[in-house]
């Protein structure tokens, strides 16, 4: 359960959000994907996302200058979003997970690696561990986590046609686990979680894909943003990444950055609460309703990689207290009835001065896909979970994909914040 998430594990989570308010000048490029429902075992049944991005095209605005943003579509699973990622060339497609949680981009789990004229082995092992609450649905394995050493290559990378980074340091596994239908990671997190990963050259840190994307020039701003949108079906194009600026198109009013941008300082924006500050960690606060506080001001981290919000487990208990909800043993997660539903309130999450409001129905699980999870029709199920741990201790909560399908999310590695936006969204009523 999650409540046995070793404090060491959940380090291992990271999450990141740039903040620089940038705005394509074009549309993102077309995406295309396929989706697959794979449900597993009696009780606990699995969504699985088999999502396969097909890239989308850079936008160079024709001067040469750098001015091009560049998307992806992830697609929504229960488990996580898969993008398909080319290597070498001519380039071998493999299927990743995006995962802000991390930095190393590394593949090998699934398909072989497979060696091009481009690809160049260097001196150095590589061994990376990582974590997902991914499946948090799944009440027998409340948490996924991997780890795999190989060794590093350096090797072209496309991201999608046309938008290609070269030199890009990648970690070709011998050894993994924890992985299943997956070649690899696509690590978004902020660079220096890549300390460590190399040796015998321990220490250093090194360079990112977005980071890559950045100093290469294909992108203006040294950041990503991801727009998802809520769904109550098994298969629907819902997300989106941006590398190198946000998409006006997908938020609304103005992006709230962890520290009011006219005062930010460039050295760390990002909350200063270790661990939370190795990730893309803010501050936040929460309260249930207009009067009833779960989560005074403290630290924590926004992360793709997490399906639900989790919350430490005072504020956990607050929150049941609150609701009137009950732990139902077959999901995993709270249940309560329609009638306790119609009287749920708003929960406001209040981060660098701006609150945002996750309504009602953002709290549920979609009640069209409760049998999924093992759920009944009549009954309704929380999307906020216990992190199985109490608060005060640097990392108290993370606002995961049940909360971004709400709120439009920047991570900012250039000015080291993370950004939050309203969208169309935020107050619909899907679930
Ligand atoms: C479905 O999930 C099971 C268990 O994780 C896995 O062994 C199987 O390969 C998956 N099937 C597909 C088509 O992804
Ligand atoms: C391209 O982007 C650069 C940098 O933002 C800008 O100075 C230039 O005017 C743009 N060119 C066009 C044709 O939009
Ligand atoms: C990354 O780590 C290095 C070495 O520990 C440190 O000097 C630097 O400030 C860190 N950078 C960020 C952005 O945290
Ligand atoms: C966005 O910020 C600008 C500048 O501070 C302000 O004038 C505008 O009213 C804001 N818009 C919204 C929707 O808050
Ligand atoms: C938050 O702080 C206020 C003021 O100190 C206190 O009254 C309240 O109980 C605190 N809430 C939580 C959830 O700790
Ligand atoms: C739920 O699981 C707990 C622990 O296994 C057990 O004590 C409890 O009786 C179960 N409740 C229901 C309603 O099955
Ligand atoms: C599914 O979501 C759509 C909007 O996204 C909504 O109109 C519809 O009522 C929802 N269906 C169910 C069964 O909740």
């Amino acid at each position: 359960m999650l409540s046995t998430i070793p404090p060491a594990l959940l380090a291992l989570l990271a999450l990141s959000v740039a903040a620089n308010p940038i705005v394509i000048r074009h549309s993102p490029v077309s995406l295309s994907f396929t989706r697959q429902l794979n449900v597993t075992g009696s009780n606990d049944l699995v969504l699985k996302d088999h999502a396969r991005a097909r890239g989308l095209a850079a936008n160079p605005n024709g001067s040469g200058i750098p001015d091009a943003a560049v998307s992806l579509d992830v697609s929504n699973s229960a488990l996580n979003y898969r993008l398909s990622v080319g290597i070498g060339n001519p380039a071998t497609f493999y299927t990743l997970i995006m995962d802000t949680g991390s930095a190393v981009t590394w593949v090998g789990a699934g398909k072989a690696y497979v060696r091009t004229g481009t690809s160049v082995q260097t001196d150095n092992n590589v061994r990376v561990s990582a974590s997902w609450f991914t499946n948090t649905m799944c009440q027998s394995v409340p948490y996924v986590s991997g780890s795999f050493s190989g060794t590093e290559f350096i090797d072209t990378v496309t991201i999608s046609p046309g938008v290609v980074v070269s030199s890009q340091s990648i970690g070709v596994a011998t050894t993994f686990h924890g992985f299943q239908d997956v070649d690899g990671i696509l690590g978004l997190g902020p660079t220096n979680l890549t300390i460590g990963a190399l040796s015998p050259s321990r220490g250093s840190a090194v360079p990112t894909i977005t980071d890559n994307l950045f100093s290469q020039g294909t992108i203006a701003s040294n950041m990503v943003s991801v727009s998802f949108e809520p769904t109550n079906g098994t298969s629907d194009k819902n997300g989106e990444l941006t590398f190198g600026g946000t998409d006006s198109t997908k938020f609304t009013g103005n992006i709230t950055f962890t520290m009011p941008v006219p005062t930010r300082a460039s050295d760390s924006p990002i909350t200063a609460t270790f661990p939370a500050s190795s990730f893309w960690g803010i501050d936040q606060s929460v309260s249930y309703g207009t009067s009833t506080s779960i989560l005074n001001t403290t630290a924590g981290i926004v992360d793709t990689g997490t399906t639900l919000i989790l919350i430490a487990t005072d504020a956990f208990d607050r929150y049941r207290a609150a609701t009137g909800a009950v732990p139902d043993n077959t999901t995993g997660l709270l249940r309560i009835t329609p009638a306790q539903y119609a009287d749920l309130e708003s929960l406001f999450f209040t981060v660098g001065g701006t609150t945002f409001e996750l309504t009602a129905n953002a709290q549920i699980w979609p009640r069209a896909l409760n049998s999924f999870i093992g759920g009944t029709a009549e009954d309704v199920y929380l999307i906020v979970h216990d992190l199985g741990r109490p608060s005060g201790q640097g990392l108290d909560f993370i606002n995961g994909y049940t909360f971004l399908e709400r709120f439009y999310a920047v991570f900012d590695t250039g000015n080291r914040c993370v950004g939050l936006a309203t969208t169309s969204f935020t107050t619909a009523t899907s679930n």
